[in-house]
Order: C-alpha cells, then structure tokens, then sequence
C-alpha cells in the first residue's frame, strides 16, 4: 500500500512528566490534532509545575486528567478505566528517568504510571533527562526492561541540555516523535481521490403509522466499511437504514427508511461515485397497501398482502458505466453457490459471503467472491477488519 498516512479517529493519550521539555509536548499535541487525532492528555504534579492543564485543554479539546479520584468529574469517575477504552496509543513525551523506572518495574502510583498498566494499546515514550542520569546503568536497565514490555523508544538527542551541558538526553525532535506515531498507528490514505457510496441496515416496510416488517440487520458492516474507507482518504456517501447512531467522521449519512427510499437514493447518488458497496438488507416484500392510520385490533383477523421490492442491485448493475460493483450475499445453506448465482445474476465485481451467524453480530467470517471466480475465504475477524480487506480487493 502507498499513499499518505493519517491519524484520523485514532484515540491517543498524551501523557506528559516533569521535565522541561514539558513546553514542547504542547506542540505535539497540535500537530496530532491536525492530523486528526483525538488526544486526551494526562499530567504527572511534577509537569503541573512547568506547564498548566489549560494549555493542554484549550488545544486538545478534552479535558485534562491530572487526578487519579477526581471527585467532582461525574462523567469519568475512574479515568484510568475510561480512557483506556478504546485508545489506540498511549504516548509519554516528555518521559522522565522516573516514569521509565516505574513503567519497567510495575509501580502504579498516580494517574499516568497506573494508565500504562491498565491500557493495553500501543506505548511510545520519548525520553528526556540529564546526561548523567540518561548514562547511568540503572536507567539504562530500565530501558531495557521497559523495551523487552513492548514499549517503543524515540531515543533522545545529543546536544545542549537545559543546564547548559552538552550531551545525550535532549527530548527527540517534535517532528521526529510525531513521524514514530504515524508510522505504529497512522492510517494510510491509499483511497484519497475515490468516491464511495455504501449502504447499511435493514429496511423498514410500513404497514401503518406505528408498524413495519424489518429485519434483524444492525447495519454495523456497513458502518465499518464507511468507517474504514474514510479512514483510508475516500470520500463516503452512506445511506443508511440503521439505528446506530455512532460517528462517523467525514462520512455523509443519508437517512431512508424503506427499500423505495433506499433504491431513489442509491440511484441519485450512484452517478458521483466510483464504487458502490451495498450492505444494506434490503427488505424483499413491501406490503401491497400501507394504512394511514393505525389499524386497530378490532380489526382482525389481519391479512397483509405483499409485493416484491425492486431489487437495487440488479437494477443499476446493467448500467453502472466502469463503477465497482459490490454486494453482499447472506445465506443459511449453500452459501458459496447461491452467493455464486447472485454474483452472476446482478452482474457484480464482487460479493461477500456471510453465514446467517453474521447478522447483528459484532464480528464476521465472510469469503469474497470475484467475477474472475476466484474465492477467498477469511478467519472470523472484527467487521472493521473485513471492511478493510473488502476495500483491499476493491480496488
Ligand atoms: N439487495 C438489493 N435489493 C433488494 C434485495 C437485496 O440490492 N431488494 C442486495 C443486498 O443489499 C445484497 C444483495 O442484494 O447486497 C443480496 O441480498 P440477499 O438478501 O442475500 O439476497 P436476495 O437478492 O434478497 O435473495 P434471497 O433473499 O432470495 O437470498
């Protein structure tokens, strides 16, 4: 894969420790902003004494943790908990001879040295000390510990030092350290310059004002390849019949209810983009004739007569003009067949396979299917993971 690399939706917790290089994790920080991080940052008392959470709050946006039983924060009771939710890196910059003793022997005495025990995520420290202390053996076998734990280094650099000594111990460049986190976590944007239009969730078909015939679809696979493809720099259009009402940074959501409304969508959308990826679960009967009001109980025996819905896919495939085709096949028996016939049928690039296991669960083991007849089958992963090996072959 090639292309720029990004940082956007990545969690990153900005841990800073007393040292004078305390000044310059400020500029850290903005530059993970503008690279689309969402960075919490965490103080140690001793930074507290050369740089004020403020600063850290004004440009971070969130709040900034200092207490580990911080009373009156309702809405994070236990921060070391809550913030390690989802993190993605925990990065230590300024990192004093300190933090580095008690990340490599296990002391969790306060909100920082507690949060590296407690998160599991990627951890990058960026050292910053005296000479003397850099050199000395005990520092230098912490170090080593705290490397031998899976904790990434940027080491220090040689030259002036804030007591006016020449040596090693200087806190690495701001780019430097910033270049280190692109490249463990950064995203890279080999999509940027294409247009997706994605699908997701079970159509509604009403009966009346208050009733509808659904399906159990939660729409997370089409959230997730959202999700993935704006990540990866493509510009995403999602229309969407699901209830999940998460962000989706850079994406578009075009809210429908029914597979008419989601048909006129796909349609008015198709023409601007270059792929369409439908995960939706396009209800395939709509009743014949929708009350409009509420049928009462009175009124029963109830026999609702239904109609066959347009099928979308098969409907703009004989015409997409070069666009990538994509489309989901669910199936609780034969399912590479019968996903083989629907791959031929709505004339597609591609289709994924999904045991009936799949539906509103968290995680998916699918096969893709080309049109070249080649099937690649896939472990059980998250649906986050399969998004991002479907938009892999897409393109
Ligand atoms: N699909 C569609 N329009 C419909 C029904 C389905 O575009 N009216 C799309 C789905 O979004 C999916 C693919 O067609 O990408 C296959 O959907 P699936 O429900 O597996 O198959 P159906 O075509 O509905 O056939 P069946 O229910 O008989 O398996």
């Amino acid at each position: 894969m090639t292309g720029r690399l990004t940082l956007r939706n990545k969690k990153i917790i900005l841990g800073i420790t007393g040292c004078i290089a305390a000044y310059k994790s400020a500029d850290i920080l903005r530059s993970l902003v503008k690279k689309g991080a969402d960075v919490w940052v965490v103080m140690t008392d001793s930074a507290q004494e050369f740089i004020t959470p403020l600063t850290f709050r004004t440009l971070s946006g969130n709040p900034c943790i200092t207490d580990m039983f911080d009373k009156n924060n309702e809405t994070m009771p236990l921060p070391h908990i809550s913030l390690s939710d989802g993190a993605d890196l925990l990065l230590v910059a300024p990192a004093t001879a300190n933090i580095l003793g008690k990340a490599a022997s296990g002391i969790a005495d306060d909100i920082l040295s507690t949060l590296l025990l407690s998160c599991s995520c990627k951890k990058i420290f960026a050292p910053a000390m005296n000479t003397k202390m850099w050199e000395s053996k005990i520092v230098q076998d912490n170090l080593k510990k705290a490397r031998s734990l899976g904790i990434e280094m940027v080491e220090p650099d040689l030259g002036e030092l804030a007591c006016g000594q020449i040596g090693k111990g200087r806190m690495a460049q701001v780019e430097m350290i910033v270049e280190h986190v692109e490249k463990a976590i950064g995203t890279v944007q080999d999509l940027a310059g294409k247009r997706i239009l994605v699908t997701a969730g079970g159509t509604k078909e009403l009966i009346d004002p208050v009733r509808f015939i659904g399906n159990m679809s939660s729409g997370r696979m089409g959230y997730e390849i959202a999700r993935a493809a704006s990540e990866r720099g493509a510009v995403v259009t999602l229309i969407s019949s699901s209830e999940l009402s998460e962000d989706l940074p850079g994406v578009t959501i075009h809210a429908v209810q029914s597979a008419g409304q989601m048909s006129q969508a796909v349609k008015e959308h198709l023409p601007h983009n270059d792929a369409l990826v439908m995960a939706a679960a396009v209800s395939d009967f709509s009743p014949s004739k929708k009350s409009s009001r509420k049928i009462k109980k009175g009124e029963g025996p109830l026999n609702i007569s239904l109609e066959p819905t347009e099928d979308i896919l098969g409907s703009v495939s004989g015409n997409k003009k070069g666009k990538i085709v994509v489309g989901f096949a669910l199936e609780s028996e034969d399912l590479i067949a019968n996903a083989k016939k629907k791959l031929k049928e709505k004339q597609l690039d591609m289709i994924v396979a999904n045991d009936i296991s799949a539906f509103g669960a968290k995680d998916s083991r699918v096969s893709m299917i080309e049109k070249n007849g080649s099937v690649k089958k896939f472990p059980m992963q998250s649906k986050y993971d399969t998004a991002n090996r479907i938009l892999d072959r897409m393109f």
